[in-house]
């Protein structure tokens, strides 16, 4: 299966990405777009990154009724992405429809990945706003079980999910995993963190790695130095 490290371009402006991205001369990175650049630069962004030869993961997390997905996600497979996601929480069957929606003409489709919880939901709050009374590991697990029923290729989620996601759902059900840091380095805001490497023995096949790499003195070394954690 593909293992790859795709950085995560959380800028304001298509400017300040793009010159992110001229700095790397010697790769062409899988770059994730999230909301902030996606609604600040539009699916213009999308085209140019992509003219540019990268590989690019759109993470809209859509939620909303299976009709508006479907048409939406129509929409986004036409800007030849190479994977986006859902919320699993909008139901197997907005899921599906997520799915009917990526396949192209021709047959091709991105791959289509699940969020489950967001690692910023805890026990405590899921359980006394949400009502979900389980626990987050159980609630991963069935989410990722739906969207394995779903058609979909894989799940979001914490890398310290990433082993009870596949013990669960197999192996070849991709997991990508933000939250990543190096051990010599600051948590930021993140609370459950992992080493590229160590996320690697936990079985992530895809980490999602931004400050540690835009805000690094030299992102293409700290860009260079994931690869080689978390690949070799
Ligand atoms: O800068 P940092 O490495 O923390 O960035 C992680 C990226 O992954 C951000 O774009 C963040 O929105 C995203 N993400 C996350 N946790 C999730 C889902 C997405 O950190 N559960």
């Amino acid at each position: 299966m593909a293992k790859d490290v795709i950085i995560a371009c959380d800028f304001s402006s298509a400017e300040k990405t793009l010159d992110f991205l001229d700095l790397f001369t010697g790769h062409k990175p899988f770059v994730k777009i999230g909301m902030e650049l996606y609604y600040a630069a539009g699916p213009e962004i999308v085209r140019q990154i992509k003219q540019r030869g990268h590989k690019i993961f759109l993470d809209l997390k859509l939620h909303d009724i299976p009709n508006t997905v479907h048409k939406a996600m129509k929409v986004l497979s036409s800007l030849n992405i190479d994977m986006t996601n859902v919320h699993a929480a909008g139901t197997i069957e907005m899921m599906k429809a997520a799915m009917e929606g990526l396949v192209r003409e021709d047959g091709t489709r991105p791959l289509l990945i699940a969020v489950t919880q967001l690692t910023s939901t805890s026990e405590q709050r899921m359980q006394d706003e949400l009502l979900i009374h389980a626990s987050i590991q159980d609630t991963v697990a069935q989410y990722a079980h739906n969207a394995q029923m779903a058609g979909l290729d894989g799940v979001v989620c914490s890398p310290l999910e990433a082993s009870l996601v596949k013990t669960n759902c197999g192996n070849n059900f991709i997991t990508v995993t933000p939250g990543i840091r190096f051990a010599d380095a600051a948590k930021d805001d993140q609370v459950r963190i992992t080493t590229p490497a160590k996320a690697r023995e936990i079985g992530s096949d895809y980490i999602v790695v931004g400050r540690p790499i835009t805000a690094a003195q030299d992102p293409v070394a700290a860009y260079e130095r994931c690869l080689h954690e978390f690949l070799e």
